[in-house]
């Protein structure tokens, strides 16, 4: 006999489980299914959040060696790795755990097991100890997630070659570490890895790193990383890696075509992108459709082509993020519920929580040239802000695009100090339709970092006061 719940949703990453919190809360009966054993998925487990732990910590022991003479702290500062990797477990474990006690006080069935649908309605359940499990469902979630992409012709070992996840836990800090693809990952953990001791190089198939950024920002970024010992190789890409002992030999040539060098590392990142983990859930036997790249496609609302199965995350098109995930989890469970959740995508953020970080939200530059909206710019950089100046982060800028015609703000792009947090304002002023004015009317609290924000929104229309 089947155990039968309003909703199952597949997956308990930011998508599974934030939906099935949803779901509970709204009075529907619910399960989450996961076959990791512990929930948060991607983003708790080896993503987003150890990430965040070791960059945290990293960003404090160079702090330490670099900045505290300036400010007149003297200490002697030395490196323990596993500590450090003791600070990063336990905070996997207690937000995991989090999970679990969220979906108690929201009544979800946590089931841990290898999920498939056998047919819609129908979940088969795969628990590690062969036991099979049947659930019946009205509507199925599926958000499954992503996986590494593999780079052709080298295999991932997770101990010298290694995705982000063995990044995560290397157990020494390597000399050298080459890391393939300048985008979030492999700048986020090449600066980890830097800030400890490693020789960073970076090895990039496009003539540019962080592609998707501003233009601007991006080589900004590129500049201000490459004074911080990042090596580039741009244009570039990796054709074969060969093990000769301890040291791993890299074959790289142009992108274009070109004469081959080889470059030696002790540790190979390869971080060039994430695809859809959406094999072995039975879709092509029920006819759920996908596209080329594997992603599950669905309607604005969710929906699959087959009644009853809706897709949200990583699994399906849009940015991957923790946070996109956590949206489309709202609005599918909201919409299953027979109320009216949305996505509004042209206020989803973005952030590389590097040192400066970089945060953006909406339309860049190029995307607006290319669609060929008018548009208006104001730009104030950290070097002119007081707060800035104390904490001595006065590196990278605020970019405020706004329309020039109804001066509705487009898109806002920030390198600098906490750009992650400032980026909110901005994501809430746009969500609101605000206009750059409305930014620059209202009231900053001084000496804060927001004060760069509201120069920047005066900068639109030319009256910054403070430069
Ligand atoms: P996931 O989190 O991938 O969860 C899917 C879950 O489904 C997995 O736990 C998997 O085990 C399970 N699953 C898959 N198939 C089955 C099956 N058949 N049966 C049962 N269970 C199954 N995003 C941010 O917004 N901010 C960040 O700072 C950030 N940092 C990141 C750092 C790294 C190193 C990485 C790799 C990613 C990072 N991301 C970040 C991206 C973020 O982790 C993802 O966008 C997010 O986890 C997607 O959520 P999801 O629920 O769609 O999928
Ligand atoms: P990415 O898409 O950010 O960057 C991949 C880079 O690799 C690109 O610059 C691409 O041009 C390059 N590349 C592709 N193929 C290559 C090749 N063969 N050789 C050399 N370079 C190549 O992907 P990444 O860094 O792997 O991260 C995956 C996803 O995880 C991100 O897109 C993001 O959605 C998510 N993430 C988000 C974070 C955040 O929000 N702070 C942090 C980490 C990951």
């Amino acid at each position: 006999m089947a155990d039968i719940f309003d909703a199952v949703v597949i997956g308990g990453g930011p998508g599974g489980y934030n939906a099935a919190i949803r779901l509970g809360q709204l009075g529907l009966t619910a399960a989450c299914i996961d076959k990791r054993g512990r929930f948060g998925g991607t983003c708790l487990n080896i993503g987003c959040i150890p990430s965040k732990a070791l960059l945290f910590a990293s960003e404090r022991f160079e702090e330490a060696k670099k900045t505290f003479g300036k400010l007149g702290i003297t200490t002697e500062v030395g490196l323990d790795l596993g500590t450090m990797m003791q600070h990063k477990d336990k905070v996997v474990g207690e937000l995991t755990k989090g999970v679990e006690f969220l979906f108690k006080k929201n009544k979800v069935e946590p089931i841990v097991g290898e999920a498939r649908i056998t047919a819609p309605g129908k979940i088969e359940v795969r628990a590690a100890d062969g036991g099979v499990r049947t659930l019946a469902a009205k509507n199925i979630i599926i958000a499954t997630g992503s996986d590494v992409m593999p780079l052709p012709g080298v295999t991932i070992d997770e101990e010298r070659i290694v995705s982000s996840t063995g990044a995560l836990s290397l157990k020494s800090v390597p000399k050298r570490l080459l890391v393939v693809g300048a985008g979030v990952i492999g700048l986020e953990l090449g600066s980890v890895w830097r800030r400890l001791g490693s020789e960073v190089t970076v090895v990039e198939f496009l003539a540019r790193i962080t592609p998707g950024l501003d233009g601007e920002v991006s080589k900004t970024f590129q500049r201000i990383l490459t004074k911080q010992g990042f090596s580039f190789h741009l244009s570039t890409k990796v054709t074969g890696v060969e093990k000769k002992g301890d040291v791993l030999a890299v074959t790289v040539e142009p992108a274009a075509g070109g004469a081959p060098q080889t470059l030696e590392a002790d540790v190979i990142l390869v971080c060039i992108g994430r695809r859809p983990y959406t094999d072995g859930l039975g879709l092509d036997e029920i006819g759920v459709a996908r596209d080329p790249k594997g992603r599950v496609i669905t309607d604005s609302h969710f929906k699959t082509n087959v009644p009853g199965i809706w897709a949200i995350g990583d699994c399906r098109e849009g940015p991957m993020l923790a946070h996109k995930a956590e949206d489309e989890a709202v609005a599918a469970a909201e919409r299953i519920a027979g109320r009216a959740g949305h996505v509004n995508y042209d206020a989803i953020p973005s952030v590389v929580y590097t040192a400066p970080e970089v945060a953006v939200v909406g339309k860049t530059e190029e995307e607006l040239k290319a669609a060929g909206i008018a548009y208006k710019v104001g730009k104030f950089p950290f070097s002119a802000n007081g707060r800035a100046k104390t904490i001595l982060a006065t590196e990278g800028f605020v970019k405020i695009l706004a329309e020039a015609a109804t001066d509705k703000v487009l898109g806002v792009h920030i390198i600098g100090p906490e750009a992650g947090n400032l980026i909110a304002e901005a994501t809430l002023a746009m969500e609101f339709g605000a206009s750059s004015e409305d930014i620059a009317r209202t009231c900053h609290a001084h000496p804060t970092l927001t004060e760069a924000v509201r120069q920047a929104a005066m900068a639109v229309e030319g009256w910054t006061m403070q430069m």
